[in-house]
């Protein structure tokens, strides 16, 4: 069968990332969450006291970090492992989103992140969300996605995946992250989130998650000719 990408790129918490691996369970395709991946990033420079504004300690830092993903059977997800250590848990805290956006905003770590998305697409079909992965990671993809949602919507949906995981956090504080992160994230120099060219946008605000999965699936079965 033909090796096939699918993009999907948005603001944070706009329910890419459940669409994503719905998506990728459906087609039997890979799922990758690049977010996992800049938030495995800033749990190092946390941990280890990185100085993001020093070059060289961000350099260095780099170089001691591995990031892998290994799927749970029991969770049903494609887990994030940094340095061989599962992390997925750690990166989701709201220390770790607070610092995120600051940390990916750094050309050293995108340059290093990227290579290694571009050589997860180079065998296997996958599935990959973010916010420079129609734009950036893969301009060719199959099929991209460019997803939005209202920021009140957004902040209500990602309270009730931290009360799901027990974690309690005002809703207030959610919307203030989430529109700090639209706004570094959409302003950056170095990959801003903009809707690639020719990817398809889809507004979830009054979708269903089921709906919005079909919508996807749909543009599929229509745009990607069978090998
Ligand atoms: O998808 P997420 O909210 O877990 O992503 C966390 C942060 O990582 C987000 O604020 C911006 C950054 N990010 C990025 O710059 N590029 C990507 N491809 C994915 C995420």
């Amino acid at each position: 069968m033909k090796k096939i990408i699918v993009a999907i790129d948005g603001n944070s918490g706009c329910g890419k990332s459940s669409t994503a691996k719905a998506l990728a369970k459906a087609l039997k395709f890979i799922y990758i969450d690049t977010g996992a991946m800049y938030r495995a990033v800033t749990l190092f420079f946390i941990k280890h006291r990185i100085d993001l504004k020093n070059e060289s300690d961000v350099k260095e830092a780099l170089k001691q970090i591995d990031i892998s993903f290994k799927y749970n059977t029991t969770t049903c997800n494609n887990e994030t492992y940094l340095n061989g250590r599962n992390v997925e848990n750690q990166i989701r805290k709201m220390e770790v989103s607070d610092l995120v956006s600051a940390v990916s905003e750094i050309s050293q770590v995108r340059t290093q992140l990227v290579n290694q998305q571009r050589k997860l697409g180079e065998s296997k079909s996958l599935v990959m969300d973010g916010r420079d992965i129609g734009t950036v990671v893969f301009p060719n993809a199959d099929l991209k996605i460019f997803m939005t949602a209202d920021l009140k919507v957004r902040a209500l949906r990602r309270q009730k995946e931290l009360m799901d995981k027990n974690v309690s956090v005002d809703l207030k504080d959610i919307e203030e992250n989430l529109a700090n992160r639209d706004r570094i994230d959409s302003t950056r120099k170095d990959s801003p989130l903009k809707k690639a060219e020719g990817a398809h946008e889809i507004d979830t605000s009054r979708l269903t998650f089921e709906e919005q999965v079909d919508q996807i699936l749909q543009l599929i079965r229509h745009e990607i000719e069978p090998a």
